[in-house]
């Protein structure tokens, strides 16, 4: 069964006291009868007050990153093993902004996946294509190679800790959504290849949202296509009012 899903990736954003106030918000006026599961990906700073804040709730703490290495010598990054130990079991791996920042690339996000998964996470996969790759029509050829070299490698059992999240590059931030057509359109085309490369079972288990300029005005309609199981959310996720009814579009 797919999960419907609805996540918010607060990317740089918040420090402890407005993540501790927007928690706060969501706590207070989440929907009781949602029929997704919320995700919340605050900073590596405030991942530990945000579980124990979110203690015996349904939401979901995720990180937004973590480096492929078990331990060592890596200035600045934050490992597996930390996540782990503050009970964050989520991680956001591939997001577009990683790999056009920060050099990530889909050989190394193939090793954090790997490592991410050896250590039972789960993974929301993010990938999409930059503007020019959709007008010169290429977008189906750079989202396949995102998931083979990322991801396809995989065993068909850890198939069942995966979310992907397809984040088109010119709809993030840009206030410029992919149409409820384009969304269903690139999902229905990766539950094909999925169906073809791993299985059924795996094609029809697998989650996949859409990122990229969801807001409250659009959401319903792009949760309704069939093959759209929720969305990552970015700008909208840093208000409760807008995510908890970007939540609720998810029927
Ligand atoms: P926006 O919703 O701000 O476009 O960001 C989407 C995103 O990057 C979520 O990971």
């Amino acid at each position: 069964m797919r999960k419907k899903i609805v996540a918010g990736n607060w990317k740089m954003n918040n420090d402890s006291a407005q993540t501790e106030a927007l928690i706060s918000e969501l706590l207070s006026k989440k929907p009781e009868h949602s029929v997704a599961k919320i995700v919340i990906a605050p900073s590596f700073v405030n991942l530990q007050a945000a579980v124990q804040q979110t203690h015996g709730t349904s939401i979901i703490v995720a990180a937004q990153n973590m480096h492929q290495a078990e331990s060592g010598a890596y200035t600045g990054e934050t490992s597996v093993g930390m996540l782990k130990g503050i009970k964050v079991n989520t991680v956001i791996l591939g997001h577009s902004e990683r790999r056009a920042y920060f050099g990530e690339t889909n050989a190394l996000l193939a090793e954090k996946v790997n490592t991410a998964l050896s250590h039972n996470l789960t993974i929301i996969f993010c990938f999409g294509e930059e503007l020019a790759d959709r007008q010169g029509g290429n977008h189906f050829n750079v989202v396949e190679s995102q998931l083979r070299e990322g991801l396809f490698h995989i065993s068909r059992e850890n198939w069942s800790s995966v979310v992907l999240a397809y984040e088109p590059v010119w709809a993030i931030g840009t206030g410029e959504t992919a149409s409820p057509e384009q969304a269903q359109e690139m999902h229905a085309f990766i539950r094909n290849l999925i169906r073809n490369e791993i299985g059924a079972g795996v094609a029809d288990a697998t989650s996949i949202l859409y990122g990229g300029s969801v807001k409250p005005d659009n959401a319903r309609e792009i949760f309704s296509k069939p093959d759209v199981d929720g969305g990552l959310i970015g700008g909208a996720s840093l208000k409760a009012g807008d995510f908890l009814e970007i939540v609720n579009g998810m029927q």
